[in-house]
């Protein structure tokens, strides 16, 4: 059976106006895929390098990694799920700004029966995020109870969420945000020390805080504006986790440089390679579910938008004008 959705796409790299909401065709699903009708999508700054073409894709491209909704068809071999389950995903093929689409099963997982579709459609990508962050990306010496990390744009969506883990796991995180409002929030979700990275140089409040020797991690989404100076925060054989570019690509740099800053470390994760099976995919969505389930992280959905905002969503989250999660509403 062929029908239609609605699906925001874009034909050209570029700003918000190239998103436009056109009416595509949606078939029956394949072997190991499912037909999902949305009851809320999750808003990701993946988006926006999609967009913009940092992240380049093949036009036109339907844009959007994260949704919940119902499963109204189920492919062969498909046995994780049956028509009328409630399922969320996070999933590496772009796609979710629509009403019903059909994509891989792999990444979509059952939704427990206490967490609502917004909350689902919010939480999967950047919960999963949070989930191997923390739990993944250690350091060669460990991460226990009681030791500092520095997480970057704390108030952001994957920020209040990790916030909130690293609290509930004993770790003492210290948060940067661009305003002292967001600085406020990310205290109250569980940071236990904030900086403005705004009006602070924030390499100099680390020294403070840990008494001069620094974090065991930084976690770092800005890249281009923090990238360096995080690692100075390090201490010896600290971890930098880079994830994300906000305010653009990280620069070239010579691992010489690592050395004399301590014999630290680098990597750049992505949770597409976390998530690249489905046995995976379900083992960090039940961590996520029974932290989520247990009340110890909130999904905080402080903006909500109909899936034709869509271009105010966007402006919204590049303007860094929102904080924790926002969800497109069709
Ligand atoms: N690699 C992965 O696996 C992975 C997965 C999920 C997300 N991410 C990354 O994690 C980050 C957070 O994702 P999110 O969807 O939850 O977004 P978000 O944190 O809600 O929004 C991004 C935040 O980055 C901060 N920022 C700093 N400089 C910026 C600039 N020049 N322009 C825009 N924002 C700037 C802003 O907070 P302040 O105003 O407080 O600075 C902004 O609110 C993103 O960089 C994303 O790409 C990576």
């Amino acid at each position: 059976m062929t029908q239609t959705s609605r699906a925001v796409r874009i034909h050209a790299h570029g700003g918000p106006e190239q998103l436009v909401v056109d009416t595509v065709e949606v078939g029956d699903p394949g072997p190991g895929e499912i037909r999902i009708r949305h009851h809320a999508i999750g808003l990701n700054f993946i988006d926006v390098y999609q967009r913009t073409g940092l992240y380049p894709n093949p036009m036109p491209l339907a844009l959007g990694m994260e949704g919940a909704g119902v499963i109204e068809a189920v492919g062969e071999g498909v046995t994780h799920l049956k028509v009328g389950d409630r399922a969320a995903y996070a999933a590496g093929k772009p796609g979710s700004y629509c009403d019903v689409r059909v994509m891989p099963a792999m990444n979509v997982c059952q939704l427990p029966d206490g967490i609502s579709f917004e909350t689902g459609a919010a939480m999967m990508l950047k919960g999963l995020t949070a989930q191997y962050l923390l739990k993944r990306c250690k350091p060669v010496e460990g991460l226990e109870k009681g030791d500092f990390v520095l997480f970057h744009a704390a108030a952001g969506g994957v920020g209040l969420i990790a916030c909130q883990w690293a609290k509930a796991l004993g770790l003492r995180l210290i948060g940067t945000a661009g305003s002292d409002e967001k600085c406020a929030l990310a205290r109250e979700h569980g940071a236990e020390f904030t900086i403005n990275y705004r009006t602070e140089d924030f390499a100099a409040r680390v020294k403070e805080i840990t008494s001069g020797q620094g974090v065991k991690v930084v976690y770092d989404s800005v890249g281009k504006d923090t990238f360096d100076k995080s690692l100075d925060c390090l201490r010896p054989f600290g971890l930098m986790v880079s994830f994300g570019n906000a305010s653009g690509p990280v620069a070239p740099f010579a691992p010489g440089i690592l050395g004399p800053k301590g014999s630290i470390y680098v990597t750049r994760q992505t949770l597409f390679t976390h998530i690249s099976s489905r046995e995976r995919t379900q083992a960090m969505a039940d961590d996520l579910f029974d932290v989520v389930g247990s009340g110890a992280v909130k999904i905080r959905i402080d903006q909500r938008f109909a899936l034709t905002d869509v271009r105010k969503a966007h402006e919204s989250l590049e303007a860094r004008q929102t904080t924790g999660c926002t969800v497109l509403l069709p």
